[in-house]
């Protein structure tokens, strides 16, 4: 059976792996492809492990298959860009496509907002890419949408969106 745990140091590359493969499998035809082809386990290691040595800011939690491999990941936080009145922020969710649809993402939200609730944020938000078809998954869970914003990636102007979950003990 698989479980989700607190994420150590030692992790950073295989978040790395799931980070690198999913966004590959899920921006195709959102982000340009050079910038997809471009994207480097070992860049995305060195950068896992900056977030990984401060828990006391951004917790991450994984979810382990039966013999070690990790397949999905999240993390959350105080939010990095004030927002309205929101306080904390799930900063990131992937799940690897080979394991999408099983719950994964649901526990991993789950998990994210009971942190941030016992660090005593109320609120979570998320941005997502507006035309990722995984919005539709944060509205499934109750997620409300509240602001829009442009992002440059790969030298591409984007379009994301927020949603808010105003009282994370929602997520008891
Ligand atoms: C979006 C994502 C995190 C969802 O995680 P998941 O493990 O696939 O989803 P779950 O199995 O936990 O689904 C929970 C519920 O949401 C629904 N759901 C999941 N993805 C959905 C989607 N794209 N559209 C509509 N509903 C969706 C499921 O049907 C399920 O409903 P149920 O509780 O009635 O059975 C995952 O698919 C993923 O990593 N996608 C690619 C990367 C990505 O877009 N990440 C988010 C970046 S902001």
């Amino acid at each position: 059976m698989s479980i989700i745990r607190t994420a150590q140091i030692e992790d950073a590359l295989a978040i790395a792996h799931v980070h690198v493969d999913t966004w590959r499998t899920t921006y195709g035809g959102i982000i340009p492809d050079e910038h997809l082809a471009n994207l480097s386990y070992e860049r995305c290691q060195a950068s896992w492990i900056e977030h990984l040595s401060q828990p006391e800011v951004e917790r991450v939690f994984v979810v382990e298959q039966p013999g070690g491999p990790i397949t999905a990941f999240a993390s959350g936080g105080p939010i990095k860009e004030a927002l309205g009145e929101w306080d904390g922020e799930l900063y990131v969710l992937y799940v690897l496509k080979a394991f999408q649809g099983m719950g994964y993402g649901k526990q991993l939200v789950t998990r994210v907002a009971q942190d941030l609730a016992s660090r005593d944020f109320r609120s979570m938000v998320i941005w997502v890419m507006k035309d990722n078809p995984a919005r539709r998954f944060y509205e499934k869970l109750g997620g409300r949408l509240i602001g829009e914003a442009g992002i440059t990636i790969g030298g591409k102007d984007l379009l994301k969106v927020a949603y808010v979950w105003s009282e994370i003990a929602v997520f008891r």
